[in-house]
């Protein structure tokens, strides 16, 4: 028999089987505790929670080591393009050449938008954040292809894949267009994943707008690193959402959502607005590090993780990249050196080494988003751009794991006991 954990409560002994993954990592398997004894298990944040098991990738947090499907995230940085590397978090294999090129054809197909949606930009605020747009706007593909949107048919699925992922740049880039009164700019079938965004982004009726190489280089990068991440708040969000069987637009939706949080995609937002704070204010390191220190309510954003312990690959890649980056295009930011200031005095505090607080993937990619021009409202719609495959991948794994059931967490109830209602007239 494998193994087994005990489980000693009162008189009661009971025996929870042990799995093991591929990387060594253990579970006890609780799922049948309540049925035999009665108690659920409880776990604020689901910090020690496993809600399944998922073969799309791998992060060892105490040693810094993020892999899709295998492949360290150094290693695709270097030498991927981010639609290869969406091919292998879809499918779990690197494509082969006709296979990409198939993939990068069908991708190329549905770039277009319905000129329905496009006239939906019309019904937001001009000052209406791109997060909530992006949101609403994806959700609302749902609506024009209703016939198509069986979760549990491969055909259906296949199809809404393709178009999420190909349409999601065009949403994104007129979201931004629509907030600087810009006319849209339709995609270029002829250009790359990346360049494409920048395109509809930058370019205008009135002029051509030449995309630099190495930002566009840089944007495929970024949304490399982006690309997926295990189980974190807005993929969890994907699953919960789909594990209802809605549809796949309803959950991509629902994630965006989730991810636009300060505390988790959103960061990448609040670490410029931080640094511009501490360049504004003319402070050390060291004299924003205290205030973070003195007030509950101020963190050093970029700063920590839940499952890193250790410096967050993404970062290291993204730390190498910056200066990089910034040459290529002859720019420079007081706010780089501000970062690797604060980075430096972090690194070598009680309070930060103490709880194993290290640059995670937010701490340096706004500076390169800032950089090369995209607005700092835009930074976290980026990376969702880049989630979107490890969030479509995890919803695909979920459907197709036999021991997936619709997501629904327990309680313990601390609220009143049972009580009479009491009249209107007699509340005092
Ligand atoms: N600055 C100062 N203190 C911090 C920070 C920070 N950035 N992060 C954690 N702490 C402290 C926290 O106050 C707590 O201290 P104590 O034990 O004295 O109460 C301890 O470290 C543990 O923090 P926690 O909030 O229990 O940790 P968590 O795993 O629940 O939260 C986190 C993880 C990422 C939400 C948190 O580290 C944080 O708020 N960081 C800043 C926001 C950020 O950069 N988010 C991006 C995350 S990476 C990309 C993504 O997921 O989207």
């Amino acid at each position: 028999m494998s193994e087994v954990a005990k489980l000693v409560v009162g008189e009661n002994t009971y025996e929870l089987p042990i799995l093991e993954g591929s990387e060594g990592e253990r579970a006890i398997d609780i799922s049948k505790l309540r049925a035999q004894s009665g108690l659920i298990t409880l776990d604020p944040g689901f910090a020690n929670t496993g809600s399944c098991q998922s073969s799309i990738t791998f992060i060892n947090g105490e040693e810094g080591i993020l892999r899709y499907r295998g492949y360290p995230i150094e290693e695709l940085a270097e030498k991927s393009s981010f639609l290869e590397t969406s091919y292998l978090v879809l499918n779990g294999e690197l494509p082969t050449a006709a296979e990409l090129a198939r993939f990068e054809e069908e991708i190329t197909l549905h770039t277009l938008i319905h000129e329905d949606v496009r006239h939906m930009y019309q019904a937001f605020p001009l000052k209406a954040h791109p997060m909530a747009v992006v949101s609403a706007l994806v959700g609302s593909l749902a609506t024009l292809y209703q016939d198509e949107l069986d979760p549990l048919n491969p055909e259906h699925v296949q199809l809404q894949v393709r178009r999420l992922i190909a349409k999601l740049p065009t949403i994104c880039a007129w979201a931004y267009k629509y907030s600087v009164g810009h006319p849209f700019v339709y995609p270029r079938n002829d250009l790359g994943y990346a360049e494409n965004i920048l395109h509809m982004m930058f370019a205008n009726p009135a002029e051509t707008y030449e995309v630099h190489p190495a930002v566009a280089k840089a944007i495929d990068t970024l949304l490399i690193l982006h690309a997926d991440h295990e189980q974190n708040c807005s993929t969890s969000t994907m699953r919960l959402v789909g594990s209802s069987h809605s549809n796949l637009f309803a959950s991509a939706s629902a994630a965006i959502g989730a991810l636009w949080g300060p505390l988790h995609g959103g960061a990448n937002q609040a670490v410029i607005e931080m640094l511009t704070e501490i360049a504004a204010e003319g402070l050390s390191g060291r004299e924003y590090l205290d205030r973070v220190k003195d007030d509950p309510n101020t963190r050093l954003m970029g700063f920590g993780h839940r499952v890193y312990k250790n410096y967050d690959p993404r970062a290291k890649v993204l730390k190498g990249m910056t200066r990089e980056v910034l040459e290529a295009i002859g720019q420079s930011t007081p706010l780089l050196d501000i970062a690797m200031q604060l980075e430096e005095v972090a690194l070598s505090d009680d309070y930060f080494v103490k709880r194993r607080l290290y640059p995670n993937v937010d701490f340096y990619s706004g500076i390169i988003y800032q950089a090369i021009g995209i607005p700092v409202n835009m930074f976290t719609v980026f990376f969702a751009l880049g989630r979107m495959p490890g969030w479509i991948a995890h919803w695909l794994e979920m459907h197709a794991d036999p021991a997936a059931r619709i997501g629904r967490p327990r309680q313990i109830y601390t609220g009143a006991t049972q009580r009479p209602y009491q009249d209107l007239s007699s509340r005092g």
